[in-house]
């Protein structure tokens, strides 16, 4: 029993995620996507209001503290007041997020950062590019392309993985691949070979799959996530079909304390990715991802 209850405190009020206060907040399930990946849905703070591409800061009692985009927002497939974050676990503080299971409490902060503006494909074609876990911070900002579905031209989804194993999302990139108004494309770095290989799909980078897209270089609009060497070629790739820099979008991941723009852990020259980013028009990092060591 813990020492609330035995006091007869009972589980601590909701209240608001504070932007340095993280809210106590209940996991309500929680779903292995690989060996490595988990999802979390939680129960999302009062008045709660975070768009894609934003994250929340993640607190594991005890553990630490990190920042966490948001894998599924409410709207047609996440209820109101829930939250749905997919993690990697890399070290401490994500191991133990990965270990929590329904009913455990998490520390929420935020919502935090600079989303993706899908808004700036209306009337254009939407272009996601998604390596590994990138895909995780996108499916948000691709589920709010298909909830407006008539506002865009074509709707694009280019998958990398390292191997068919390491895919996220398998049943759900199958999913928006049978809608027919979405064309998803996946790719995997390197499949096994041989008699019951399961994998007969592309094997590549996912910028191979970019020339094969047949993109329209003055209506698309790149929304781009996943390790930065492959933002980098993606960005080089679009360049040289003719897309203009300015309208690819990346996602930059940087070690994070505060979240606010306070303490200078997240800088990157003269930007602070946490409260400037995370999602960066490409023409604005380029130069700063060519620095060593920035
Ligand atoms: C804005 C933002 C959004 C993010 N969104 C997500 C998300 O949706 N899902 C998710 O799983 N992660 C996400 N991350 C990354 C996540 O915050 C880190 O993986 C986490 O901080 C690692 O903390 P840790 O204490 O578990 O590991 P640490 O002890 O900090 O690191 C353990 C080891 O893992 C390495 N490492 C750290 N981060 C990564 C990484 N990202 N990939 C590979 N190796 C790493 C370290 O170099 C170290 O060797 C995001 C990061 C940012 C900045
Ligand atoms: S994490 Fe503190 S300034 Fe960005």
């Amino acid at each position: 029993m813990t020492a609330a209850a035995a006091q007869g405190l009972g589980p601590p009020p909701a209240r608001p995620a504070g932007a340095l206060l993280p809210a106590s907040c209940r996991v309500l399930s929680t779903r292995r996507e690989l060996p490595d990946t988990w999802t979390l849905e939680l129960e999302a703070p009062p008045g709660f209001a975070a768009r894609p591409g934003q994250f929340s800061m993640l607190y594991a009692f005890g553990v630490g503290e990190v920042p966490i985009s948001f894998s599924g927002l409410p709207g047609p497939t996440v209820p109101e007041g829930r939250l749905v974050q997919t993690i990697r676990a890399v070290g401490a503080t994500t191991r133990a997020l990965c270990a929590l299971r329904a009913g455990d409490v998490v520390g929420v902060r935020g919502p935090f950062g600079a989303p993706w503006p899908v808004e700036r494909a209306h009337g254009q074609d939407a272009v996601f590019v998604a390596g590994g876990i990138g895909l995780a911070p996108l499916r948000p900002a691709l589920e709010a392309a298909l909830a407006a579905r008539a506002r865009f031209g074509r709707v694009v989804l280019l998958v990398g993985a390292r191997t068919p194993a390491d895919l996220l999302y398998r049943e759900q990139l199958e999913a928006w691949a049978r809608r027919g108004d979405v064309e998803v494309r996946v790719t995997v770095d390197a499949a096994p070979a041989g008699p019951g290989a399961a994998w007969t799909g592309d094997v590549g980078f996912v910028t191979a799959l970019l020339p094969r897209a047949g993109l329209d270089p003055a209506r698309a609009v790149a929304f781009v996530c996943g390790p930065e060497v492959m933002m980098r070629f993606v960005a080089r790739d679009l360049a040289g079909l003719g897309v203009d820099p300015a309208r690819v979008l990346v996602s930059l991941e940087r070690n994070m304390h505060c979240a606010v723009g306070t303490c200078g852990r997240c800088q990157l020259a003269g930007s602070f990715v946490c409260k400037d980013g995370p999602v960066f028009p490409w023409p604005q990092v380029e130069p700063l991802l060519r620095v060593r060591e920035l």
